[in-house]
């Protein structure tokens, strides 16, 4: 697949399947920024896609700052002139990332909001402040992360699991949004996988984790003209987990 001439803004892109994602888009041709709470990580990250032959710059983002996401949407028309593609990476379980294995009903409320507002709010904020270029430009597709959480529910990830159920419906809206306008919207949602070790512990069918490769193939092809008649849809790509009886 060939994204030369394209555009790309990944979010979450400091680590893990959003910097991979940036890393394959560049690779394929297209300009890439990059942005991330994490500033020194995300510079990196470009610097890294830009040492390699690819077009990358980078910018500071926390998704829960609407002003930050619409910067960040300004800076890629202002280096590159158009949004084709936004991949909202960004996010994680509560629990996990702010260290607190509480019970839900034990939650402090900071770890509640901090699920929600990164994993849903955050996403939406993105897709606001880039789908009004996509729809000027009659052409755009937005690929949102869920989880398979999303779909099966989580005793100890409540607020994750309830965002990445929203981003299902969330997709389906932008999907309805788009539409007449030539913007498709998708939402990839994944098992287990590898960009962390601890990934190998949970189950699937298949016995394994996911390679992070075997994630961003999935979004490239859902970017690329071959799914030109995809959009709205939900694609878990779980290793059979979402079968049942894990
Ligand atoms: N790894 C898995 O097993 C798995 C499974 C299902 C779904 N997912 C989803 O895939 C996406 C990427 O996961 P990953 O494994 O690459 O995670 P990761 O932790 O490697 O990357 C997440 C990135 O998001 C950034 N981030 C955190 N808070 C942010 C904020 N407020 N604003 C901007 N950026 C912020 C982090 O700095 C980090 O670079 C996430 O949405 C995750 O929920 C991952």
């Amino acid at each position: 697949m060939s994204f030369r001439g394209k555009v790309a803004i990944i979010t979450g892109a400091a680590s893990g399947l959003g910097m991979l994602t940036a890393q394959n888009f560049a690779a394929d041709g297209a300009k890439v920024l990059l942005t991330d709470v994490n500033n020194d990580a995300v510079e990196a990250a470009a610097e890294v896609i830009r040492a390699s032959g690819g077009e990358a710059c980078a910018i500071a983002v926390d998704v829960r700052c609407f002003e930050q996401t619409v910067a960040a949407a300004e800076l890629a028309i202002a280096e590159y002139g158009r949004i084709d593609f936004l991949i909202n990476c960004a996010g994680g379980a509560e629990t996990r990332v702010c260290k607190c294995a509480k019970p839900f009903h034990e939650l402090p409320v900071e770890v509640i909001d901090w699920g929600l507002d990164v994993n849903l709010k955050g996403v939406v904020y993105f897709c606001r402040a880039v789908l009004g270029t996509m729809i000027g430009q009659k052409s755009g597709v937005i690929i949102n992360l869920g989880s398979v959480t999303g779909v099966e529910g989580s005793s100890g990830a409540v607020n994750y699991s309830a965002a990445k159920s929203g981003i299902i419906g969330l997709t389906k809206s932008l999907a309805l949004c788009g539409a007449e306008h030539g913007v498709r919207a998708c939402c990839v949602s994944p098992g287990p996988v590898l960009t962390r070790e601890a990934m190998a512990k949970m189950p699937t069918r298949l016995g394994r984790a996911a390679q992070p490769q075997e994630i961003v193939d999935l979004i490239l092809y859902l970017c690329s003209d071959k799914a030109a008649f995809i959009t709205g849809t939900n694609y878990l790509i779980d290793g059979g987990r979402s079968c049942g009886g894990m």
